[in-house]
């Protein structure tokens, strides 16, 4: 298969099985990430399914099992679409590494994250339709890619109940307007908002209802958060736990880290973003390392609770290098964490610490 139809720029990490992330500036350009731009994460084959053969099918802890054909998933159940992005548990992942090394992971910059617009049909709707059964706690969700490590023959996660129960949760047959492509999941996909992008899993063709998680290997030891004394040689997978809500987290975009631009007013971009439907209240940002802040303007994302926020500032910047850093503050009023050390795990999940870009005013 050939590797995906992507923007020029975006860059790409692996081939096989193929990765690539936004580049930050044209990502900060629009609230709705073109589909080319938005990152792509896989870690198998990319599947060419035929819509026409294609069933889902629904069991386990159900009243009645389903299989469902494209058209029953399209004609049967009501159309809804969200507006949420998606994001990968591992961006950011590079920041860590210049914490500590950590080996044979993807070292992903901030652009391991999209915001589209995904229509299909509630996943509480399907799930209603097959009567949930009293004992079941999870949604299991099994994809079609061949995983070729050797780990586990397909790429599997779960959900809790609740949050598969809850209206943004969606199978989407489409995003941005058009059918999935085939890199982001043709012909369905799971799309769990406020969750790491882990949990939307592409090329859907199983969900079950179970009372444990999902024992598939990237729930069961992907995806799971060790403190920073766990090594690979030390892990035990049954601790650690298995993250869910994404860690509220701000990125500047724009200018980039070494850029050279002229002292006075300099502009400032970037994304923020909170989990579980929480809010990003506020975005401060300093130049000299958390001393003093000032606040940015909140721009696009109002009014949509599962999507990132936009951001911008005017800093006034002498000639000279200076060093800018960026934090958010939730509807929690958590905010981040300075230090990228503290929160380092060798897997290199969750990097939530102050974004930070050295820029050079002439
Ligand atoms: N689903 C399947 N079947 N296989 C995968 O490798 N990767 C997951 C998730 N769903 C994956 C998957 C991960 S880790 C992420 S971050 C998102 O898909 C990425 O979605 P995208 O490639 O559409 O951006």
């Amino acid at each position: 298969m050939q590797p995906p139809d992507k923007h020029p720029k975006i860059i790409v990490q692996d081939q096989q099985p193929f990765n690539a992330e936004s580049p930050l500036e044209p990502l900060r350009r629009s609230f709705v990430t073109p589909t080319e731009l938005f990152y792509v994460r896989n870690h198998g084959t990319i599947p060419e399914v035929d819509p026409a053969s294609y069933r889902l099918t629904v069991s386990g802890m159900v009243e009645r099992q389903l299989e469902l054909s494209l058209e029953e998933i399209r004609d049967e159940f009501p159309k809804e679409t969200v507006t949420a992005t998606v994001q990968c548990a591992g961006n950011r992942r590079q920041g860590l590494m210049e914490a500590q090394q950590i080996p044979g992971e993807t070292p992903w910059g901030a652009g391991a994250l999209g915001n589209a617009r995904w229509s299909g049909v509630p996943l509480r709707e399907v799930l209603q339709a097959a009567g949930v059964g009293e004992e079941a706690r999870h949604v299991a969700f099994a994809g079609l890619d061949e995983i070729e490590e050797g780990w586990s023959p397909n790429y599997g996660s779960s959900v809790p109940l609740h949050k598969g129960m809850s209206p943004e949760v969606l199978l989407a047959y489409e995003m941005n307007g058009e059918p999935l492509r085939s890199e982001h999941g043709f012909p369905l996909r799971a799309v769990v908002p406020g969750y790491i992008g882990a949990r939307s899993v592409k090329w859907l063709s199983d969900i079950t209802l179970q009372y444990v998680p999902s024992d598939n290997y990237f729930q069961a030891h992907e995806y799971k958060l060790f403190p920073p004394y766990v090594t690979e040689e030390t892990v035990d997978y049954t601790e650690g736990f298995a993250l869910g809500e994404i860690s509220l987290n701000a990125v500047t975009c724009s200018p980039s880290d070494g850029e050279e631009l002229s002292a006075g007013p300099v502009p400032f971009r970037g994304y923020a973003i909170a989990g579980g439907g929480r809010t990003i209240e506020r975005v401060d940002l300093s130049t000299d390392e958390g001393q003093s802040w000032i606040g940015a303007d909140l721009k696009e994302g109002e009014g949509h609770p599962w999507a990132w926020r936009f951001w911008e500032a005017t800093m006034e910047l002498d000639r000279g290098k200076h060093q800018i850093v960026v934090r958010a503050l939730d509807s929690a009023a958590d905010t981040q964490p300075a230090d990228a050390g503290g929160i380092w795990n060798f897997k290199g999940y969750a990097n939530n610490a102050w974004h930070s870009v050295e820029v050079d005013a002439r």
